[in-house]
């Protein structure tokens, strides 16, 4: 964690759940009650069917909810894109962009992540900014590296984004980086966020995504900035991502 600054716990459904689900998402908005939502903030990513209907589900309580991705432009003709202003009308207040399956399943570039984050500010959502080494370039000692050329093109120039770093290798596998690493890579994207945006840097929150469950959650939060956690599998259950918000400390 880092002092001052309110965790964030953020679920992403990726390409998962139907009406049927949205069970799940009203009992994590009645959980999510006053001293819990003074201890961090909630955030469920659904996919874009869902978005309306579990931004209604959610009305009422402190619990948001986001999309997946949005298109860098506010409209026009791009079939089967949703633009990030959609997002915002649907009821979400938040958008994750530059996630390793966008940047892989669709060849995402730094610059287009770059430019859906800025689309995302101008539509007043929130962005959260996915960055991550491959096993390989970790393997071949470039983790850094990676992590260094992403944030400086996938970010834009105003702090008002959440990053979040997922190593590609950890997600959905059940392996995690070691603790170690875990600090080392979040110590540097630290350092980059206040040589970027001054003070402004120090209070921006870095999540860690990749494998993370109730079973890991309490050590893995109690790195130092480690601000929270963006959780794929064990998001899809509200008890699962309810044990993970109760490991955050404070
Ligand atoms: P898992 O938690 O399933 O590893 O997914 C992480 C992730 O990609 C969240 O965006």
């Amino acid at each position: 964690m880092t002092p001052g600054v309110k965790p964030l716990i953020a679920g992403n459904w990726k390409m998962n759940g139907t009406r049927a689900s949205l069970r799940e998402l009203v009992a994590m908005a009645e959980a999510y009650d006053g001293a819990m939502r003074k201890r961090l903030d909630m955030l469920v990513c659904v996919p874009a069917t869902l978005l309306h209907a579990a931004a209604s589900a959610a009305l009422g309580s402190r619990l948001m909810i986001g999309a997946q991705d949005c298109h860098v432009a506010a409209s026009g003709a791009h079939t089967g894109d949703i633009a990030a202003e959609m997002i915002a009308d649907a009821g979400a207040v938040a958008v994750i962009v530059g996630h390793s399956e966008r940047r892989t399943d669709h060849r995402e570039t730094d610059g287009l992540v770059r430019a859906k984050a800025e689309a995302a500010l101008r539509a007043d959502l929130l962005p959260v900014i996915c960055i991550g080494e491959t096993g390989a370039e970790r393997q071949a000692g470039q983790t850094l590296d990676v992590l260094g050329a992403q944030l400086d093109g996938s970010l834009p120039s105003a702090p008002a984004v959440v990053v979040a770093y997922e190593p590609v290798w950890a997600i959905g596998t059940g392996l995690t980086p070691t603790m170690a690493d875990i600090a080392e890579a979040h110590h540097f994207v630290r350092e980059r966020l206040v040589a970027r945006h001054g003070p402004a840097g120090r209070a921006m929150r870095i999540l860690y995504g990749g494998s993370v469950k109730p079973a890991n959650a309490a050590e893995i939060l109690a790195i130092d900035h480690v601000d929270g956690a963006l959780v794929g599998g064990a998001s899809l259950k509200s008890a699962d991502l309810l044990a993970i918000c109760a490991c955050c400390p404070g």
